[in-house]
């Protein structure tokens, strides 16, 4: 079985070339990248200012672009998953008049980081602009993971990224008999975008109950000793965010020193405590962990990301990946999709 091979930034970039000019009647004077990311470990930890430790992929997003005087923004999205419209005018936000979010829902990001981007001295970084964007915009009160591993990635590397003081470590990631393998369940449930706040107002009110600033503050032992400051489900929700800090710090130490069988255990306490305490993951998620971790030659295997749909990520033996697939899509009751990837660079210009 073979791994889906995403299209590559040159005939990506060709495309928008394509559609600009089509559009514009001219050819854009700016073009840039930027790459998806898969959380090795380290889930629903960024919100309570913990560790998380994704990786950018090569599958990328492209932007081209240039500039006009007359104070509008237009947009064109080449995007087959968009809503309607695919394409928008509107004008530059001014002190007096602020950009709104609505329909098409594809453009609320690039009008969110228009919107917060003069800002950008007053919030330190640009992560925290595409940030502000996605809470204000995309209406998702995310984490800072998703905007730094987008910027900060690189070739070759993890990035361990501390959520409290927002520095940022790179751990190899290129060792040629290792891979990472991105299963797609291909299912999407509604609850995803209702339970997250959810969770993350839980986190909070723990924090608050034990007198902290976040869950980060917060050791297991405290966590144990003020159970009765909050409900089962509470003390639940913080065993899982307390236990996955740590877990992150040790699979970065364990994957710097090259010890996967470490890294693949973590990996599936991770999952585990996913499942059970913090209740994110669905019964397809856990069926292709399940299938994955029958496999000889794999490490480790969890949900990444936001949970209740979306992907697993594992990390296997480069020459296990054949069969890993092909055993998962065996026992899934989905269809899955499967993607390989190696650590890309964050964003960047590309030239034209
Ligand atoms: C989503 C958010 C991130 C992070 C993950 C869970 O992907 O965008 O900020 O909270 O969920 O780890």
């Amino acid at each position: 079985m073979a791994a889906w091979r995403p299209p590559q930034v040159e005939e990506l970039l060709a495309e928008a070339r394509r559609a600009f000019l089509e559009e514009f009647g001219a050819e854009p004077e700016l073009a840039v990248s930027a790459p998806g990311r898969v959380n090795l470990i380290g889930e629903h930890t960024d919100y309570n200012q913990g560790l998380v430790l994704p990786m950018a992929l090569e599958l990328v997003t492209i932007l081209v672009g240039s500039p006009r005087t007359d104070g509008l923004v237009s947009l064109l999205t080449t995007s087959k998953n968009a809503d309607e419209p695919q394409r928008l005018q509107f004008p530059l936000p001014t002190a007096q008049r602020s950009l709104e979010p609505g329909i098409p829902q594809w453009a609320n990001y690039v009008k969110g980081v228009i919107q917060h981007y003069p800002d950008s001295g007053a919030i330190a970084a640009r992560a925290q602009v595409c940030q502000r964007a996605e809470h204000s915009f995309a209406g998702v009160p995310c984490g800072i993971m998703d905007q730094l591993i987008a910027l900060l990635g690189q070739k070759g590397h993890a990035l361990l990224i501390d959520c409290r003081s927002l520095e940022t470590s790179l751990v190899p990631l290129s060792d040629p008999k290792l891979a990472v393998l991105i299963t797609n369940s291909n299912v999407r449930h509604s609850l995803a975008s209702s339970e997250y706040p959810i969770r993350r107002r839980q986190c909070e009110e723990v924090a608050q109950a034990l007198g902290k600033e976040s869950l980060r503050e917060v050791r297991l032992e405290e966590l144990e000793a003020g159970r009765e400051l909050m409900s089962k489900e509470g003390f639940r929700r913080a065993r899982h965010v307390v236990g996955e800090i740590r877990r992150t710090a040790q699979g970065a130490a364990a994957l710097s020193r090259g010890d996967y069988r470490a890294f693949g255990r973590l990996m599936v306490e991770s999952h585990y405590s996913l499942r059970d305490d913090y209740e994110v993951s669905c019964p397809e998620l856990d069926q292709l962990v399940e299938a994955a971790l029958s496999v000889p030659g794999v490490y480790g295997s969890r949900m990444t990301g936001g949970g209740f749909g979306g992907c697993t990520v594992t990390l296997l033996e480069a020459s296990a990946a054949s069969l890993a697939m092909h055993h998962i899509q065996e026992q899934y009751s989905g269809t899955a999709s499967f993607y390989l990837s190696q650590a890309a660079d964050g964003a960047q210009v590309l030239s034209l």
